[in-house]
C-alpha cells in the first residue's frame, strides 16, 4: 500500500476510534445513576425528600428575586425546585458526575437557564451573594461553616434539613409528619442577624449597651439613670427591644439604627450610631 493511502487509512481508523470512544463515554455518563448512601467528600449523598424540599423553600419564602445556593447539591433537586419558583439558583457539589447529572435533570425540567451547578468544595467556595442558602450536611459541618454564615448579609435565610448550628438556635423549625418523608423530615430556618453588639450613642441623649447572642440580645439604656433592656430580638436588620414600658423598633444599617419608639400611647422617632464594638 502506498504510504499516503496507509496514512489516510490510519487517520480514518483513528477518527472512528475517537467517535466510538466519545459515544461510549456519553452513554456511560447518561447511564450514571446516583445511589442513596454513596460516599461524598465530607458527607454521603442522601436526597432531601421532595415534600421537605418544598417546605424548606416555603420557610425561606423563596421568590423570583432570590439567589438560592445549595451547599452540597447532590442530584440538584433543591436548586431545580428553586429555579421553578423563578429564583436564580446554584448548586455547589464536589462529585463531578453528580454535577453533570444535576445539569441534565435541570435541562429535562426546563430550568437550565436558572439552575446552575458547579464542581467545588463548599469549604473553599464563596457563597456570600446568596440571599437563601440551603444545606443537608451534618451538625459538625454546619458548625464549621457557621463563622462564614454569620458574616452573610443580614436577612440572608439559611435552611437546613435536620442538622443544627450548635448554640445558634433556629428562628423557625418545621417537623413534617413521618409518613411524608421516610427519614430526615425536619426543616430549620435561621435568619442572619445584623451585628449590633457594642455601645450605641442615641441621637437625642443617652447610650445603649448591647450584648448580643446571635438573634437575641440584652443590655442597658443609660439616659439619666440605667434601665435594663429586655426582649431584644433581631430579624435580619430589623431590631426590637423594650425598656420599661417603651417598645423600640428600628432598622440597622451598618453603624446606624433608625426607628420608632412607642410609649404610653405616643410614638416618636429614635436613632443611634455605633460608638464601639465589633465592626459591621
Ligand atoms: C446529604 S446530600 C444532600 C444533597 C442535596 N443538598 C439534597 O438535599 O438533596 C450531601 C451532598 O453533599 C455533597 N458533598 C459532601 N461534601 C462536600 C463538599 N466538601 N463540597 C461539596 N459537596 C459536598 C455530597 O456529594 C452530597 O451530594
Amino acid at each position: 500500500m502506498p504510504l499516503t493511502r496507509f496514512v489516510r487509512h490510519l487517520l480514518l481508523v483513528l477518527f472512528l476510534l475517537v467517535i466510538a470512544w466519545g459515544t461510549a463515554a456519553q452513554a456511560a455518563e447518561k447511564e450514571y445513576q446516583p445511589y442513596e448512601g454513596q460516599p461524598g467528600r465530607d458527607v454521603m449523598w442522601i436526597p432531601t425528600c421532595q415534600v421537605l424540599v418544598d417546605r424548606m423553600l416555603d420557610m425561606a419564602k423563596v421568590t423570583a428575586e432570590d439567589y438560592v445556593i445549595d451547599l452540597g447539591s447532590g442530584d440538584g433537586r433543591l436548586v431545580i425546585t428553586a429555579a421553578k419558583r423563578g429564583a436564580r439558583a446554584l448548586g455547589i457539589e464536589y462529585n463531578e458526575r453528580m454535577v453533570e447529572y444535576a445539569k441534565r435533570m435541570a435541562a429535562q425540567e426546563g430550568v437550565a437557564d436558572k439552575a446552575r451547578f458547579t464542581k467545588a468544595d463548599i469549604f473553599e467556595s464563596d457563597f456570600s451573594e446568596a440571599t437563601v442558602l440551603t444545606m443537608f450536611l451534618l451538625d459538625e459541618l454546619n458548625l464549621q461553616l457557621r463563622p462564614q454564615l454569620l458574616k452573610l448579609k443580614p436577612g440572608t435565610r439559611i435552611v437546613s434539613n435536620t442538622f443544627e448550628m450548635g448554640d445558634w438556635k433556629p428562628d423557625e423549625t418545621a417537623v413534617l409528619k413521618e409518613k411524608e418523608c421516610r427519614e430526615y423530615y425536619t426543616a430549620l430556618l435561621w435568619i442572619v442577624p445584623a451585628n449590633v453588639d457594642g455601645v450605641w450613642k442615641l441621637s437625642r441623649r443617652g447610650e445603649l449597651t448591647i450584648r448580643q447572642t446571635y438573634q437575641t440580645f440584652s443590655g442597658t439604656l443609660k439616659s439619666g439613670k440605667d434601665m435594663t433592656l429586655v426582649y431584644g430580638k433581631l430579624n435580619g436588620d430589623q431590631i426590637t427591644f423594650n425598656v420599661g414600658n417603651a417598645v423600640y423598633t428600628g432598622r440597622v444599617a451598618g453603624g446606624a439604627i433608625e426607628g420608632t419608639v412607642e410609649s404610653g400611647g405616643s410614638t416618636a422617632k429614635w436613632s443611634a450610631s455605633k460608638a464601639s464594638g465589633k465592626p459591621q
